[in-house]
């Protein structure tokens, strides 16, 4: 959360000093909603403009990586990312959302 407030402060003061160059490098990503699919027994792919911080509000260089895809299992190496260990160990998880009613 202050990764997100941080960066939107970021974008309101450059917005306030910008130049046509800011307003059209940034706020077309700012629109990008964040998409994450959820499939079964894999990882969860999470695409758009990501900021992925730990508990202490550290931040994960995630430069040039349109999308991640993190770890679900509990089994990786490099968590939070997804190493395919979710293969070895045989993970198995199925989700979908809650029936609407009509
Ligand atoms: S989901 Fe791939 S290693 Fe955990």
């Amino acid at each position: 959360m202050a990764g997100a407030c941080r960066q939107a402060c970021e974008v309101m003061a450059g917005i306030l000093k910008s130049d046509e160059g800011f307003l059209e490098e940034y706020l077309p990503t700012m629109s990008e909603p964040v998409k994450i699919t959820v499939r079964p027994n894999v990882p969860l792919p999470v695409e758009g403009p990501i900021t992925l911080t730990d508990a202490d509000g550290r931040q994960w260089d995630l430069t040039g990586k349109p999308a991640i895809s993190l770890c679900r299992c509990g089994a990786s190496a490099n968590r939070p990312f997804c190493d395919g260990s979710h293969k070895t160990v045989g993970f198995v998880c199925q989700a979908t959302p809650p029936a609407t009613l009509t």
